[in-house]
């Protein structure tokens, strides 16, 4: 079945004969497992995957292979993988409501990725701006991988027939990108695949560096201060919040001449559910200080039931690995039907 997504939030199934049945929109994203995960991550992407679970019809997926372009230990793949797999069902996804999976358990994905090759442009992928922050001009000396990562990811993506693809604004070429290859095969081989939109909130797209409000927070900061990470302890988190960066002045206001408070008012916000407007009031000739200090409980106190949680999780590992097997065997069995038809539509094998 191929559809558009439609303004009002819902595919319309074609169905010949029978009144149009509404179905719910299909829903994918992925997370690589490297390193610290960061409340950036959680506010950009998580969270609000798990506010939408009940919506949507989810796929949520441990982007391993994608990893590969940049961790070069087995032993430190491992332990990211099993420790974002509890990450994410410490944050809330639910089994019941979304297929949680490891990308290489589902092989389909690596297949579709070197399909995908053949109708996807060099140059496009040269063009990435991930690619060319990454590889910053090494070419010689970053793997290949880091190039064909988008082709990849547009594989994960239309290989369950996604409508929506929540993520943070760093993610958005990647989704035009996917459309592009997308609409490309479509073009050459028949209607196949559907075209996803990204979906990216207007608050906490991109939440910023606490050291430099000029630069995103990222895993790979070298500065362990520059960003949350979900598994900070309470002291230091209050640290972190302390000695974050503020701009010149004493009022606490969003602005784009302040582009420190304008973070931490955004992080203040959407962990206390607050309008901005209301915090600037309630913080008006107050200083930064009181306004940090009532910031970085709220951090404490949002992050709390995760990390107990994640505590829970950590002392029995065997609860997320019959998870993730079971959610790889839900997706491969979608995966598999996709591919036939994807093998069949180019003329791979005898048929
Ligand atoms: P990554 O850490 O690159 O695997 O990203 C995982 C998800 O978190 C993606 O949807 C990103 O767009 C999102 N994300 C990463 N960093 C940030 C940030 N600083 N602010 C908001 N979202 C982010
Ligand atoms: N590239 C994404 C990131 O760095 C991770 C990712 C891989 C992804 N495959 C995906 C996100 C499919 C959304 C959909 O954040």
């Amino acid at each position: 079945m191929v559809s558009e997504s439609t303004p009002s939030g819902l595919a319309v199934e074609e169905n010949p004969g029978a009144a149009p049945r509404p179905v719910r929109q299909k829903v994918f994203s992925g997370i690589q497992p490297t390193g610290n995960f960061h409340l950036g991550n959680y506010l950009g992407a998580i969270r609000n995957w798990v506010a939408q679970q009940s919506e949507y019809d989810n796929i949520f997926c441990v982007v391993d292979l994608h990893a590969l372009s940049q961790t070069t230990s087995r032993d430190t793949l491992r332990e990211n993988n099993r420790n974002l797999a509890n990450m994410l069902l410490a944050s809330g996804l639910d089994p019941a409501q979304s297929i949680i999976f490891i990308q290489s358990d589902v092989r389909e994905h690596t297949e579709l990725c070197w399909l995908l090759s053949s109708v996807t442009m060099d140059g496009e992928l040269r063009r990435m701006t991930q690619f060319k922050d990454k590889a910053g001009g090494r070419g010689e000396r970053v793997s290949s991988a880091l190039l064909f990562y988008p082709v990849l990811q547009a594989a994960d993506i239309l290989l369950y027939d996604t409508n929506l693809v929540p993520v943070g604004e760093d993610q958005k070429q990647h989704i035009e990108l996917t459309r592009d290859i997308g609409a490309r095969f479509n073009a050459r081989y028949g209607e196949t695949f559907v075209l996803p939109q990204p979906d990216i909130k207007a608050n906490g797209a991109r939440i910023m560096s606490l050291e430099d409000p000029t630069k995103k927070m990222s895993k790979s900061d070298a500065s362990p201060n520059a960003s949350i990470a979900l598994t900070d302890d309470p002291d230091t988190i209050r640290r972190k919040i302390r000695r974050a960066v503020t701009d010149s002045g004493t009022e606490v206001v969003a602005a784009p001449d302040k582009p420190a408070l304008t973070n931490l008012l955004t992080i203040y916000s959407l962990l206390s559910n607050e309008p901005i407007a209301a915090l600037e009031e309630r913080y008006a000739g107050k200083g930064y200080g009181a306004f940090k200090t009532d910031l970085a409980e709220v951090v404490v106190a949002a992050m709390a039931p995760i990390q107990a949680r994640l505590a829970d999780l950590d002392a029995n590992p065997d609860a997320a690995r019959a998870i993730l097997s079971d959610g790889a065997d839900r997706a491969r069995a979608r995966a598999i039907f996709k591919m036939a038809e994807v093998r069949d539509r180019m003329g791979i094998g005898l048929g």
